[in-house]
């Protein structure tokens, strides 16, 4: 049974910083992950005093590890420049107007022509699932997909599809995407080894995804899916506000609190201006898999409500399926492996709708449209 944020944040309280402070009272640390038994936050610390932090890093570390429950524990150091605004978004202006609908405008990625982010408040949620499934739901209509994996601190496409091998670079400076199910996928997981503690500081947050979008051959492609990482911080900023989004997809589970966060991440969206394409129920329902019977464990119908009071389009419901997470787990997303089972129907219906939502009239625009599903 993996640890609570709680129970993760009463061990902390025992570690002192260099300064001897108690750490949870020092003001560094950002909000806990905990998924699936991995444990990930930062420590957001002045960029002079990095060297000191660092054993501090490794004891909280260590001492997350040995929390039982806790399968794997990365905790980053976020050094911010004295006088660098914490990760300053670019200046607005940066930004192209109306660059929704435009299939590359300057700002644009050169090739791609819609690219649509899948997010979530909070984590665990099922983004990275839902992200890959649909990439490849969205090939089997016929569109050239491509993948990037937009999280800089717990990548999952190495896992997700089983990618052990490093990107080839072209001429020494740019980065050739790797191809598996005929989508073109860049994640930062390809480039640095999975335990490697990373310092990221806000910018670098950013320079990363930038570098990853416009340093990476995508060659053409229809649909560019990126899955983000949790959370409405730097990641989120520098995608809605350097790449013309067409769009982005919430993912929820049905629980309220969920809700709650995914409603914060509709706000983040439409405050920056980018249209929400619709929200995504995952682990909607349970179907028993030795006699079928549909148990809503978590109160179905959430997430649809939840659309409809936000005017945004409701675009399916995933069930919380055995058959989803070992698929995903052991690299061979269920809408490759298993194309003619329920899952994937369930993906591709998702698909289809987005698509339509992607070329339809006013594509890229927040149309206040309201798509009900049984
Ligand atoms: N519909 C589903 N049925 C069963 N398991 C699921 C389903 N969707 C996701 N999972 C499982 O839940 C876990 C979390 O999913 P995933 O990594 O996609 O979430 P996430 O929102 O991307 O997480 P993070 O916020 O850490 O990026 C994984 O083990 C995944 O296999
Ligand atoms: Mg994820």
């Amino acid at each position: 049974m993996a640890p609570t944020k709680d129970q993760i944040r009463e061990r902390l309280a025992t570690i002192a910083t260099p300064a001897g402070a108690k750490l949870t009272e020092a003001g560094v640390l950002s909000d806990i992950m905990v998924t699936d038994g991995k444990v990930f936050f930062s420590l957001s610390v002045d960029a002079a005093q990095v060297k000191a932090w660092e054993s501090v890093r490794k004891q909280v570390e260590d001492t997350i590890k040995a929390i039982p429950g806790v399968t794997s524990a990365m905790v980053a150091l976020t050094a911010e420049r004295a006088g660098g605004g914490k990760g300053a978004p670019p200046p607005q202006a940066a930004r192209t107007p109306h660059a929704h609908s435009a299939p590359a405008g300057p700002s644009g990625v050169p090739g791609v022509k819609s690219i649509i982010a899948v997010a979530s408040g909070k984590g665990g949620v099922g983004k990275s699932t839902t992200s890959i499934n649909l990439a490849l739901a969205l090939r089997d209509l016929g569109l050239k997909v491509g993948v990037l994996d937009a999280d800089i601190y717990g990548p999952s496409m190495p896992k997700l599809l089983a990618i052990r091998e490093k990107p080839q670079t072209i001429g020494g400076t740019r980065l050739k995407p790797i191809y598996r199910y005929d989508l073109a996928v860049m994640s930062i997981g390809f480039l640095i080894e999975e335990e490697t503690p990373m310092i990221w500081r806000g910018p670098m947050v950013m320079s990363a995804l930038t570098q990853m979008l416009r340093e990476v051959e995508w060659g053409n492609l229809d649909v560019m899916v990126v899955d983000m990482p949790p959370g409405t911080g730097d990641a989120q900023l520098t995608m809605a506000q350097q790449v013309p989004l067409a769009g982005a997809v919430i993912v929820s589970t049905p629980q309220d609190l969920a809700l709650i966060d995914a409603r914060r991440g509709v706000a983040m969206f439409k405050r920056v201006n980018v249209p929400i394409l619709g929200v995504i129920e995952n682990m909607s329902y349970f179907v028993c898999p030795s006699c079928g019977t549909r148990s809503d464990i978590f109160g179905h119908g959430g997430a649809q409500l939840e659309a409809e009071r936000l005017q945004v389009p409701f675009l399916g419901a995933v069930p919380l399926d055995m058959i989803i997470r070992e698929t995903s787990d052991a690299g061979l997303p269920v809408v490759a492996t298993q194309p003619d089972g329920p899952h994937a129907k369930v993906y591709r219906e998702i698909a289809q709708k987005l698509r339509d939502s992607l070329a339809g009239p006013g594509a890229g625009r927040a149309a206040p449209r309201i798509v009900i599903e049984a």
